[in-house]
């Protein structure tokens, strides 16, 4: 078989651009051997040229001049992975307009403005592929636009932030600290630049508007989805979840609710510990989702780090250049929000069972005191939980579960509670996750 060159430009040669580099240069032989394509490294931008990065590039490669990518003509897929939204949209733009497909891993420029970008690809006959956006090294949107396609997509529950996954799972298996478990997180480069991203959640719900975007057929914004991050989880809570059977994720959860409606929600979660969700540790990922025919799958490998998400950024490349990205880009159907408003439910009305743990003081009557507020906004308490000894100011910490309430008469409850004197602090409240499992 004759093989194709393809010439390939990269703007952004920070981690995940050396992967790339990397892949496209020791791995050129195999991948002309499988694919007929023979990717070249034709032009490689940079701000900063001179930090010593572990590949060497061909001698003229490395530049600081963007326009001479975009002047080349012979380098037909441009590659964006400088991150953030503000250059980094320029440059897709720009690189669209010059008459090249893009590939980027920049979900939270897609997040905010996948209209603009689409359209503009559209108008140049360009496409952008974006499978490392989401999941790192899983083929999670291929997964979905493709292999999912016979399917309706009823719920998706991703575990889809490696640094969160890593700081939960330390800190759950290890006994960490969260600091302790972030700076590891960074140090082996899963965080972001501003790590604040990941931790916040904003990260997967980055993913989250992606992802749902794609399963549900519609433009998702990122103010549909309600956030919360795990900043301030702390390890005597993972204890005593999981001393009541549960293990604490940070999921991002797309949903069909009643009413062709849809929940999407990124937030910490206790699922049971026999959820093939909790097996998921350290920087892994995993999704899994419902399908109107096929029922569960689930989707698991590396989310995050620089070979991972290097392997989905060269498979897009690889995809491109055989002319499948166009195909699949231009069949991509998300209704604009001008055509179709979705009907995104609020997080007041989720019905959800809570784990919330209580700071009481140790006296005699308490409990009767805050369990009545419960029982005024009829929250049935499913399970309980309280060991001898002292939290600050001689209180000690009582937990519970909920049966299944709205999240409404949680936040009133808690709010009437905080009144107390008999408590002290904020009470902790967890949403707890029942997944369906779907078993033989
Ligand atoms: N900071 C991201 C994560 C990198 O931890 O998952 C991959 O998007």
């Amino acid at each position: 078989m004759a093989e194709k060159n393809v010439k390939v430009g990269l703007v952004g040669f920070g981690t995940i651009g050396t992967g790339v580099a990397k892949l496209i240069l020791e791995d050129a032989d195999s991948i002309a051997a499988k694919t007929g394509l023979r990717l070249e490294l034709a032009c490689v931008v940079d701000t900063d040229t001179l930090a010593p990065r572990p590949v060497k590039l061909p001698d003229g490669v490395l530049t600081d001049d963007f326009n001479k990518l975009l002047k080349d003509n012979s380098i037909k897929i441009g590659v964006e992975l400088v991150g953030g939204t503000d250059a980094a949209k320029q440059i897709q733009l720009k690189m669209l307009e010059a008459g090249k497909d893009v590939v980027t891993a920049n979900k939270a420029l897609l997040a905010e403005y996948a209209n603009e970008l689409y359209k503009t690809a559209q108008a140049n006959k360009r496409c952008i592929a974006f499978e490392a956006s989401c999941a790192g090294g899983i083929p999670i949107i291929s997964a979905i636009r493709t292999g999912l396609a016979a399917n309706n997509i009823t719920a998706m529950y991703g575990i889809v932030n490696g640094t969160c996954n890593y700081i939960l799972s330390n800190m759950t298996l290890k006994n960490e600290d969260f600091s302790e478990a972030l700076a590891a997180a960074q140090k082996k480069g899963f965080a972001e630049a501003d790590p604040t991203l990941d931790i916040s959640g904003g990260d997967s719900a980055h993913k989250l508007a992606i992802l749902a975007s794609i399963a549900f057929g519609c433009e998702i914004k990122l103010e549909d989805i309600f956030v919360e991050g795990i900043e301030a989880i702390s390890k005597d809570d993972i204890r005593y979840g999981g001393e009541m059977g549960y293990c604490l994720k940070l999921l991002a959860i797309g949903q069909r609710t009643e009413n062709n409606r849809i929940s999407l929600r990124v937030h910490p979660s206790f699922i049971t510990k026999d959820n093939r969700l909790a097996k998921v540790d350290g920087s892994f990922n995993a999704v899994s989702i419902f399908g109107s025919a096929v029922g569960q799958v689930m989707y698991y490998g590396r989310g995050a780090g620089m070979m991972p998400t290097a392997s989905a950024v060269v498979a897009d490349i690889i995809d491109v250049a055989l002319g499948n990205s166009a195909t699949t880009f231009s069949h991509l159907n998300l209704k604009p929000r001008n055509e179709v408003v979705p009907l995104i439910d609020k997080i007041s009305t989720l019905v959800s069972r809570f784990y919330i743990k209580i700071m009481c003081k140790d006296q005699p009557g308490v409990i009767a005191q805050w369990s009545k507020v419960l029982a005024d906004h009829r929250i049935s308490i499913s399970g309980a939980l309280q060991h001898e000894g002292y939290g600050p100011d001689n209180t000690v910490p009582v937990v519970i579960t909920t049966h299944p309430t709205q999240q409404k008469n949680v936040t009133a409850a808690l709010k009437e509670m905080k009144k107390l004197d008999t408590i002290g602090g904020e009470p902790v409240c967890i949403r707890i996750v029942d997944i369906p499992e779907d078993y033989d």
